[in-house]
Order: structure tokens, then C-alpha cells, then sequence
């Protein structure tokens, strides 16, 4: 039984709309008893956020270590960038703030699409387990995470990359889809300029990709003109939660 319990872990995702938590089974990736939700706080600033993790907590009565997720890069637990979480959170000390609000344990913090690529890897499809695997999610933004054989390369922030004269977020995310009511077609041509600039310069084994509009994969995934392949996520909105629960459990403090 112990060593059952051992393996259960918790991660917190953090997005722009919720914040997310649950227990984590670490041997199969899936959720033991109920994701707890909470809308994310206006504005979303490093201490109301922080607030509403540690609500979470107490809600799941978890003692154990957490492992967190947010839209930013990190580095030595530090919040270097918010391309679109509140400003604020730019030069963050994490470890410092969630340790105020989460007090004694062992915190993580890495970024939202590195936890969620590390999850994909782990506990996705087949094809998607082994090799130089860049993950991307597709959503407000483009996140990326590049993982060769289950180790991260963190903070890869390839949505940024500029091409063809603009971010390639702001061209092909599912947002830009949506504010500029591109069709499946026509979003599907702007997601191949970008996935081939990332197969000259990275050249990959395999494309995974998530967020929610993979949930639709069929209506864009065969449209796409690249030569690696591209296989969708499985573990859907899930995988922030487990990344996280998988980063604090192996120390991955990026
Ligand atoms: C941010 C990344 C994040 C991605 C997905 C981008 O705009 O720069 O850090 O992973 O959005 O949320």
C-alpha cells in the first residue's frame, strides 16, 4: 500500500480562464478523484493567483509536494516573460511565492506547455515516446516543449519564432483562427508555414500536437503539408496537471 501511495502526486495547471488541480496516479497518468476547478482570478496577479493554488489545496487536503504550471518562461524559478499572463508575474521569484502560500513542501514550477509536452510523452501515444519530440500546444498562444527520450530541453519558446514577418502565434494559434474566422483550410495552411520552419530548423522526429482544437485533429491534421509526422495529444487538458505532478515528483526545478 505505501508504495502505492507514493506514487501519487499532484500538479496545479494554471490558464488564463481556470485553475486546475487534481491527484495524479504517476504510474498511469490519470486522475484519482475529482480535478478541482476555480476560476482564475481578475487580474492574475502573481499573489491573487498564488491564493487561489493554495484554495485548491486545502480543497484536496493534500499535504505532499505540488508541482505548478504557468504560461511563462522560468528559469531558477524565476518568471522571466508573460506573453499573456498579467505582466506582473515578469520577475517573479515562484519558489518564494508559493512557498508563502503553500508552506513547507516541495514546489516545481515549469511552464505550461514543458509540463504538459512531459505528460504527452510519458503517458501519450505510442509514437510520441520516444525520439526528438517537439510538442506544441495550440491556443491564446503556440507553447512548445522539445523532449528527446522523456528529457526536456525547458523553455523552448518557438511560438515566438518569428516568420514570414510575424510571431508565429499570432498567425496560426487557435486564437488567430478565431479572430480572424479563418476556416479549417485556411487555418491549416498557416499551421504548416510555421510546423516547416520548425522541421528546417529542428528538424524532429515527430510532431505532437495539443490544446483544445487537437480535439478536432481530423479537421486539420491531414491537411497539413509537412513531411514529419504530426500525431495529435491524447491526454487532452489533462496533461498540464500530470507535467506537473511528473515535474515535482522526478525535482525538476527548471
Ligand atoms: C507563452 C508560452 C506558453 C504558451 C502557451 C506563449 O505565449 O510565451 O510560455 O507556453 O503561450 O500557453
Amino acid at each position: 500500500m505505501l508504495g502505492t501511495m507514493s506514487n501519487i502526486g499532484f500538479g496545479i495547471d494554471i490558464g488564463g480562464s481556470g485553475i486546475k488541480g487534481a491527484r495524479v496516479n504517476l504510474d498511469d497518468g490519470e486522475f484519482v478523484g475529482e480535478r478541482i476547478k476555480i476560476p482564475t482570478p481578475k487580474p492574475a496577479t502573481p499573489d491573487a493567483v498564488a491564493e487561489t493554488v493554495a484554495e485548491i489545496i486545502r480543497q484536496a487536503e493534500w499535504d505532499g509536494p505540488v508541482g505548478i504550471t504557468i504560461p511563462s518562461v522560468i528559469k531558477g524559478q524565476v518568471a522571466t516573460t508573460a506573453a499573456n499572463i498579467d505582466p506582473t508575474w515578469i520577475n517573479t521569484d515562484v519558489k518564494e511565492l508559493f512557498g508563502r502560500y503553500l508552506s513547507e513542501r516541495e514546489i516545481s514550477v515549469l511552464n505550461d506547455a514543458d509540463a504538459a509536452g512531459l505528460a504527452e510523452v510519458k503517458f501519450g501515444a505510442p509514437e510520441a515516446r520516444e525520439g526528438a519530440v517537439v510538442f506544441l500546444t495550440f491556443g491564446t498562444g503556440i507553447g512548445s516543449a522539445f523532449i528527446t527520450d522523456g528529457h526536456l530541453f525547458p523553455n523552448t519558446e518557438v511560438g515566438h519564432l518569428i516568420i514570414d514577418g510575424a510571431e508565429a502565434e499570432y498567425q496560426a494559434s487557435s486564437h488567430a483562427k478565431d479572430r480572424e474566422e479563418l476556416s479549417y483550410k485556411k487555418w491549416a495552411k498557416r499551421v504548416s508555414m510555421v510546423l516547416n520552419e520548425y522541421e528546417r530548423l529542428f528538424n524532429p522526429t515527430v510532431f505532437v500536437v495539443g490544446g483544445g482544437i487537437s480535439r478536432l485533429h481530423d479537421k486539420w491534421i491531414p491537411r497539413l503539408t509537412v513531411e514529419t509526422p504530426v500525431i495529435p495529444a491524447t491526454l487532452r487538458n489533462r496533461a498540464g496537471i500530470v507535467g506537473a505532478a511528473m515535474a515535482v515528483h522526478d525535482h525538476l526545478t527548471p
